[in-house]
């Protein structure tokens, strides 16, 4: 019999889709984002929040869910979502859960849950990486000062360089 991976099973239980979990169990490569995501597990761990912004491609994504796994192994449970999937129904479940990998900040379409979502776990001071195609500025040309002040206390804003790792696949 094949042998059950309990943890992978466990982070897609989190809501980790499929194409990042083979990338996660198979061959990492150590990129950028793996190192930032690496540097700051511990502040994330401690109620900080990682931004991961870049252009498309440069595996924000995976070193999220890196980073997810790294604090899953330390007993912190945590929950992948695209930010597309925030709404008024389940704010408050993502407000609380101990760890979020909120993905894709900045593609949702109603940004006022999302911020408020962000202003919950700034307050409670709740470990959170965000991945985002928005710089700094670009953040706070769409959500305003509001949010820009609570990240500058509260988050690591890392602006990623890089072309696309995708490649076709054969
Ligand atoms: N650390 C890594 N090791 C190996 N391949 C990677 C790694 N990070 C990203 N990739 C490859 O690049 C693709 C895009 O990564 P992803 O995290 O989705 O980028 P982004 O979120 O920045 O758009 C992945 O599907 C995978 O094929
Ligand atoms: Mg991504």
């Amino acid at each position: 019999m094949t042998e059950i991976n309990y943890e992978r099973a466990d982070l897609e239980a989190c809501g980790v889709p499929r194409r990042f979990l083979d990338v996660l169990y198979g061959e990492m490569k150590d990129t950028e984002a793996i190192k930032v995501a690496r540097k700051h597990a511990k502040d994330v761990a401690r109620g900080a929040c990682l931004v991961l912004s870049g252009p498309v491609g440069v595996g924000k994504t995976v070193a999220a869910v890196r980073l997810l796994r790294w604090l899953y192994q330390r007993r912190i449970c945590g929950l992948f979502r695209g930010a597309a999937e925030v709404s008024r129904e389940n704010i408050s479940k993502l407000a609380d859960v101990p760890a979020l990998i909120l993905d894709d900040f900045g593609q949702e379409r109603f940004s006022q849950d999302t911020e408020y979502l962000l202003e919950l776990r700034h307050a409670r001071v709740m470990p959170t990486v965000i991945t985002t195609n928005l710089t700094l500025d670009a953040v706070k040309r769409a959500y305003g000062e509001r949010l820009v002040d609570r990240f500058r206390e509260w988050a690591i804003f890392y602006e990623l360089k890089g072309t696309s790792l995708r490649r076709k696949e054969t």
